[in-house]
């Protein structure tokens, strides 16, 4: 702690104190001003040089101690130039390209002031139910704590007070991602094996890059709300990984446990909170936050407020608490526009393609569905951003004048009488193409946004039907926040692309990724379900006593099933469903490119290492085809047999890597106790002796497989 710290805590009244350990979100400015000058250390407010400058002038100017502002905001995925949503950043499996663009956004937000982030979102989601799937990165736990890393570095750079730098919070901690019925702000009651090697892992990956700060969650965990959890809050996060940052509250989340009916009234909420180990409480209103410091225990407070105070000090807020308005960016540039396309577009799944994509050069093109013409590609999480986006239509006109485009949307995101699908099958003769542009709009998805019923909403399925039937190639564009329900048509479209909501230049990387200007290489970070029945479903469920093997299920029919004979015994006491076949839609780490790729057989540098030893794992891979392409190759751990039961998959590893037409390039990866261990529930990581198998390949379904033995440790002499 610094000497300007010791000094001001010293001098600090307990009002003082608390004032410092509480945000207000969404004030109007008067109240503002006059929240500050009553010594609310911290605010929400939009980036704005100007309007920043005068909150922090009556911070510094108006207050005895003259203590500057935290100023934070929700910059999920950008600022003023928008990226795709995290979960399509996630299909990228592209930390670089990651960390690019929090770097881009901490520039535009930091240059309006801003100086807090409340992002990246880490939680674990197998549950595309819950909206907010659409903020993080997916149902691995690699994936998310590799991204959310690649983030926290993005915003924070290698110095806080830096113009470009700004504090990120690594949220919602912990296991918000698994609530029942995948209901927001729901139960949430998870094992401690799940909580520690499934929801725990990315927040301790995201506090070793150095996250400055981290959000509670709403949820309870096994019936401890999390904003209450001492075990949670300072047990693990504080004392057990030596978290030195600052522990935010959710948006009246302290509040929230009154109706939690875990405390009686606010100031009972507060001292409950503040004893668990929250630091500063994110209130909405003056009303929703705890002034009564008097019943918080000295030291805790104490503690509290000399974390906020260095990060604040990190920051370099008590040297430049105000920013250059002549240098605040207002308005997306020519290289972040750049930035922010080939981002979109290498967040682009390729779930189907019978060829027909990359489109040649049609002359005719029929553009239909609701996505045709929408301009809504920002997605559930954006706030005071610089510029909307355009619609695929303008894109196509503007890139593609050439062409003859007919633009009918045909239907809406919901149905009404206005839906007009006979209308578009009496256009179809005369086009080379259909292109079916369909999707969720962005309200659809985000907090407080679950969905029931996964499927397209409206009547776009059957459009697509009606226009599959049509005769003529379709190609199906699906822009969306969540992996959606698809049985109902997928296989009927032969080419579909999944763009998810990719940000303010999304419609010009569709048209890129349509006519081959950009490949796409994405991979699923969220497995689609065939039915909601199946969540949650994920790639890296455990194998159970009974796995059902044979792809048929039994179907209900019509008449009783009778099922009989030895074989039909074996396979009806199986982990199935009598209507449904097994699996997911598209697993976890589906997808694919125009390019095609080989590979070699996966080698180890040895194939049998101690418990704490390590091995490289080497795989070449070809670009066998004529086009410049992206490979995303994954390497799954297969564990034969454990303590506890293992996955029956689970991704160590990754790499994207760009190959030209005949190049073969090698990937190599490192294999040791970070990807063979698992977490006991004390935290441990524990490497067990036995045989395991190492999977390689562009997909699950696509991979070679390595064994590897780990040998116990020698005995002791
Ligand atoms: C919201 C969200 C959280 C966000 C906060 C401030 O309720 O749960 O992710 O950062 O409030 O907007």
């Amino acid at each position: 702690m610094s000497e300007r710290i010791a000094d001001l805590v010293s001098r600090m009244t307990a009002a003082e104190k608390l004032g410092q350990l509480q945000i207000i979100f969404r004030p109007n400015h008067d109240d503002a001003a006059a929240l500050v000058r009553r010594g609310i250390g911290s605010m929400f407010w939009p980036p704005s040089a100007t309007a920043t400058n005068a909150l922090q002038r009556e911070a510094v100017e108006n207050t005895r101690l003259g203590i500057p502002l935290l100023i934070g905001l929700d910059v999920i995925h950008g600022q003023r130039t928008i990226a795709p949503v995290p979960l399509a950043q996630a299909a990228s499996f592209d930390p670089a390209m990651v960390e690019e663009l929090a770097a881009l956004a901490a520039r535009e937000a930091r240059s309006g002031g801003v100086n807090w982030t409340f992002s990246p979102m880490v939680d674990v989601s197998r549950d595309p139910r819950w909206g907010r799937v659409v903020e993080g990165f997916g149902e691995d736990v690699l994936l998310n704590a590799a991204l959310g890393a690649a983030m926290v570095r993005g915003y924070q750079g290698d110095d806080l007070a830096a113009a470009t730098s700004i504090a990120a919070t690594a949220k919602h901690f912990v296991a918000y991602g698994q609530p029942e019925g995948g209901r927001d702000y729901n139960t949430v009651d998870v094992s401690d094996h799940r909580l520690r090697n499934v929801h725990l892992e990315p927040f301790r990956a995201v506090v070793a890059a150095g996250a400055a700060s981290v959000m509670a969650s709403f949820n309870t965990v096994a019936g401890v709300p999390v904003h209450a959890d001492r075990r949670l809050l300072t047990g693990i996060l504080k004392d057990e990984w030596g978290f030195d940052g600052v522990v935010v509250g959710d948006a009246d989340g302290v509040a929230n446990l009154v109706p939690h009916r875990v405390a009686t009234d606010l100031d009972d909420a507060v001292a409950l909170a503040y004893g668990a180990g929250i630091d500063i409480e994110m209130g909405g209103t003056p009303e929703s936050i705890g002034w009564g410091a008097e019943r918080l225990d000295s030291a805790r407070l104490d503690d509290a407020v000399r974390r906020v105070l260095s990060l604040k000090e990190r920051l370099g807020l008590f040297e430049t608490p105000y920013v250059d308005p002549d240098a605040e960016i207002t308005e997306p540039s020519s290289e972040s526009r750049a930035l922010v396309r080939a981002a979109a577009a290498r967040s682009a799944v390729l779930l189907r393609n019978d060829g027909t994509l990359p489109l040649g050069a049609p002359r005719r093109m029929l553009l239909t569905g609701p996505y045709a013409t929408s301009t809504d590609h920002l997605g559930a999480w954006t706030q005071y951003f610089g510029a909307r986006s355009v619609s695929i239509a303008d894109e196509l006109a503007a890139q593609h004048p050439e062409i003859v485009v007919t633009v009918l949307p045909g239907v809406g995101f919901v149905e009404d009488d206005a839906d007009d699908i006979g209308g578009v099958i009496a256009a179809v003769p005369g086009h080379d193409v259909v292109v079916v542009c369909v999707g969720e709009p962005s309200s659809f998805s985000g907090e407080a946004a679950s969905r029931s019923d996964l499927r397209l909403p409206g009547r776009q399925a059957e459009l697509i039907r009606a226009v599959a039937a049509a005769g003529v190639p379709v190609v199906v564009v699906m822009a969306n926040g969540r992996p959606l329900v698809v049985a109902d048509w997928i296989d009927q479209a032969p080419a579909v692309l999944e763009v998810w909501h990719g940000g303010t230049e999304a419609p010009a990387a569709i048209v890129d990724l349509l006519f081959g200007v950009a490949e796409p290489a994405g991979r699923l970070p969220m497995s689609f379900p065939r039915a909601v029945g199946q969540i949650p479903i994920h790639y890296d469920h455990e194998n159970t006593g009974r796995p059902a093997t044979t792809r048929g299920s039994l179907r209900l029919t019509t008449t009783d099933v009778a099922v009989e004979g030895p074989a039909n015994v074996a396979e009806k006491f199986t982990s199935k469903y009598l209507d449904l076949d097994l699996g997911p839609q598209f697993p976890f780490g589906h997808g694919s490119g125009y390019a095609t790729f080989a590979y070699g057989e996966p080698r180890l540098s040895a194939s049998v290492i101690g418990v704490d030893g390590s091995v490289e794992l080497t795989v070449e891979v070809t670009n066998t085809s004529t086009r410049t392409g992206d490979e995303v190759v994954q390497v799954f751990l297969e564990d034969l047999v454990a303590s506890v039961a293992p996955p029956v998959r689970r991704l160590v590893a990754f790499a994207r890597r760009t190959l030209a037409p005949g190049e073969t390039s090698t990937f190599s990866f490192a294999i040791g106790p970070a990807q063979l261990g698992f977490r006991l529930t004390d935290g441990t990581l524990a490497v067990e002796p036995g045989n395991v198998v190492l999977h390689v390949g562009p997909t699950l379904a696509a991979t070679r497989p390595v064994p590897l033995r780990v040998t116990p440790p020698p005995l002791p002499h």
